[in-house]
């Protein structure tokens, strides 16, 4: 039985999870595996209303769960990041889920901006440190609103950080079969950088099997466009793993097809679509739910039901090539609900 807490969010993230609910349903009747959700009310109509925001007792409580589910968060009748730091961050930290996985592939020719360019060219997995650097917060604003402000935020990464994320790249490679790892980062500019530099040579050692690249962030934006088929594995810290994986986004086609996992390995981990929670299609049944579905394909990876995971991705790779889906945006031609529905139809031609 898995255990499956929900935070579906704001703006389009309810009607987005609720498809990737249906796939999830779906799959387990086919598969015949068993789950159980919970759902929590976290999100900005909830902080509204109670003034609310996840306490310790909350994360204490999603340790006995396998997996969290969440859809978007984020609001703009509220401050900027409260809600996204409160939830998405508050979950990130709290339970040390330090990988940010996130796969970059082109499931059709079709999608991509970039011309000529195959789905074969475009199969890379970015691992992003996910609990140190521009995001733990230490820092502030002195003498704010005068002549004389001051406004600092500290990048920290310590030797532990950097090393499980190089290392969980490594072994990713490894166990995915790919034969190179590309560590990005800019310890030309940002000499503390050279600590992620010396850790991937020392880490990489131990991997003589595997090509190791090495590339400053600016430059690895122009090969991402460039040759994004030089491109398996990338490890890379928090602010530009966040950076590069929106460009990456949109070489798959754009945001609407974007998951992630946040990891700790062995540990209760947090999947999420990495599309915001686009509050003006709010409601309106419009959002493209794949990037959702897509989420779940990860999440029953992590928890073990990876032929359920491999079919969900394989419906959604089969709507796209055949183009019954055409596009990845509000102009699919199709709902929220009637993408769902393509889905489940999908998978169900499979059995
Ligand atoms: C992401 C998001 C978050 C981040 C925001 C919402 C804090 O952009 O998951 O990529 O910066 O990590
Ligand atoms: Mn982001």
């Amino acid at each position: 039985m898995h255990k499956i807490a929900v935070i579906k969010g704001d703006g389009i993230g309810p009607e987005v999870v609720n498809e990737g609910l249906k796939v999830l349903k779906a799959v387990s009747q086919l598969d015949g595996f068993k789950y159980e959700l919970k759902e929590f009310p976290y999100n900005t109509d909830y902080y509204l209303a109670t003034k609310k925001l996840p306490d310790d007792a909350f994360f204490e409580d999603l340790k006995k769960f396998d997996a969290i589910l969440v859809g978007a968060i984020g609001d703009p009748r509220v401050e900027p990041g409260l809600i996204e730091r409160a939830i998405i961050a508050g979950i990130r930290f709290k339970l040390d889920l330090y990988i940010n996985l996130r796969p970059i592939k082109l499931y059709a020719e079709h999608l991509c901006p970039i011309k000529d360019k195959k789905p074969e060219d475009i199969d890379m997995i970015v691992v992003r440190e996910n609990t140190e650097d521009l995001y733990t917060g230490i820092g502030g604003i002195f003498k704010k609103g005068t002549p004389d402000e001051v406004a600092i935020q500290e990048m920290i990464f310590t030797r532990k950080g950097t090393e499980r994320a190089i290392r969980y790249a490594f072994e990713l490679a490894k166990t995915q079969n790919r034969k190179k790892v590309t560590l990005v980062d800019k310890a030309n500019a940002i000499r503390a950088m050279d600590i992620w530099t010396r850790t991937f040579e020392e880490v990489g050692r131990e991997y003589p099997e595997i090509e190791k690249d090495h590339n400053y962030v600016d430059a690895a934006c122009m090969w991402m466009i460039k040759n994004p088929e030089s491109f398996e594995v990338v490890v890379t810290n928090n602010i530009f793993g966040d950076i590069i994986t929106d460009l990456g986004a949109m070489l798959q086609g754009g945001m609407g097809i974007a998951a992630s996992g946040n990891i700790h390995p062995g540990k209760v981990s947090m999947f999420e679509p990495i599309h915001g929670s686009a509050p003006k299609y709010k409601g309106l049944n419009k959002a493209n739910p794949l990037a959702a579905i897509s989420t779940c394909a990860m999440l029953l990876d992590y928890v073990g039901e990876k032929k359920s995971a491999a079919k969900i991705e394989k419906a959604i790779e089969n709507l796209l090539v055949t183009k019954k889906i055409k596009s990845l945006g509000t102009d699919s031609g199709y709902s929220t609900s009637e993408i769902g529905d393509l889905v489940v139809n999908e998978i169900g031609k499979g059995k």
